[in-house]
């Protein structure tokens, strides 16, 4: 049966691209459109981490304009699964794709070997932090990402995590609680003034952790309380010294708190005896972070390390700069510029 509509004559279409937004409409160079770094805690999250092999640089400036497309594509028939994407840029990538000027506060992630444990510094140029409502489409993002990168970049870590039970971690703890929300949130993570060429980005420090479960199970459950600082059932702060949560609440000169957004979620392949917390944090300034990475892992005076690293493995560590929204939009022009 010949088909109703003709061919004849049709010209070879181009591969497919998403379209890319129409030129920004200028805006007060102080106020940028930040990347989707807040929001509620998601569903289910998939963490993609790559290296960009010398010669991969133009393919990634590529992407980087179109990701907000992509979302919106994926994302659009689903509004209710509110699927977002953020992207960022380690230390060195910095460099061979955009050049000077860079982050101000940008640097590759420093191990911390502690007297037991060890915060490991591992390789990333690029970071995905997908998330949404449903792991589906996680999943079509990153992979809609990774074919458009196809030769250009090699995956040193992905892992898909999910909400379990009443945002609990595999250790069985509600995980976020005390995470700033509203305008404190956006005054936790977003860079402003302090470095006015990159305002409206944010730092974000990934850890990848592997839990020792059998131990931790075979701990009382008042031991597990003592160890994270909070009850397990109800979630109340119990004010332990030297725990996890003590150790990670931080005040600066003025005993103002210094804060970050966590967005940690679990993992895992039970099958492979594998329990795992993704560890994420966005921080305006990752001295913050990175305070709390060293009172957790080389503990305080007079204190030792943070408990929870007895039954917790970092087995990756990376730090990222995530550009404004509006930076990524004109990341092809501003590589070009070079
Ligand atoms: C094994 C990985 C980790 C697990 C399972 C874990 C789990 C938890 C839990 C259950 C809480 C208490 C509830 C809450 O406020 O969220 C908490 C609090 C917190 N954690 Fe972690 N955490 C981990 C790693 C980290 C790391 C690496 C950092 C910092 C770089 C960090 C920073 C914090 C902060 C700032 C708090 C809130 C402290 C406060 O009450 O003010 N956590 N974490």
């Amino acid at each position: 049966m010949s088909s109703p509509v003709s061919s004849a004559g049709a010209q070879p279409q181009p591969p497919f691209q998403p379209r890319r937004p129409a030129p920004p409409v200028p805006r007060s160079p102080s106020r940028p459109q930040p990347q989707p770094v807040l929001g509620p805690p998601a569903p289910a999250a998939l963490f993609l981490v790559v290296t960009v092999p010398p010669g991969g640089e133009e393919t990634v400036r590529g992407l980087l304009p179109d990701l907000a497309g992509l979302q919106r594509s994926i994302g659009f028939a689903s509004p209710e699964a509110a699927l977002t994407c953020v992207a960022g840029v380690g230390s060195d990538a910095w460099d061979r794709l955009f050049g000077a000027p860079r982050p101000a506060a940008l640097h590759p992630f420093e191990e911390l070997r502690g007297p037991r444990h060890t915060a490991v510094s591992t390789p990333g140029d690029l970071l995905f932090h997908i998330r949404a409502g449903r792991p589906d489409l996680c999943f079509a993002l990153a992979a809609e990402v990774l074919r458009r990168l196809r030769g250009a970049v090699v995956v040193v870590d992905e892992v898909q995590a999910f909400k379990y039970f009443d945002s609990r971690n595999l250790l069985g703890f509600v995980d976020g609680t005390e995470n700033p929300v509203g305008q404190g949130a956006a005054d936790a993570v977003l860079t402003g003034e302090e470095d006015a060429g990159f305002a409206g980005g944010s730092y974000a420090v990934v850890q990848k952790y592997l839990h020792d479960v059998d131990s931790w199970e075979a701990l009382a459950v008042e031991a597990q309380e003592k160890v994270i600082g909070r009850t397990k059932l109800t979630n109340l702060e119990l004010g332990v010294p030297g725990s996890h949560v003590e150790v990670n609440t931080v005040l600066d000169g003025d005993g103002r708190e210094q804060r970050v957004v966590r967005a940690a979620m679990p993992f895992g392949r039970p099958g492979q005896g594998e329990f795992g917390t993704y560890f994420i944090s966005y921080a305006r300034d990752p001295h913050v972070p990175e305070t709390m990475l060293r009172r957790m892992f080389l503990g305080l005076p007079g204190t030792g390390h943070d408990p929870i690293l007895d039954f917790s493995r970092a087995v990756t560590g990376t730090l990222f700069f995530v550009p404004s929204a509006d930076f990524l939009d004109e990341a092809a022009e501003r590589g070009a510029a070079r």
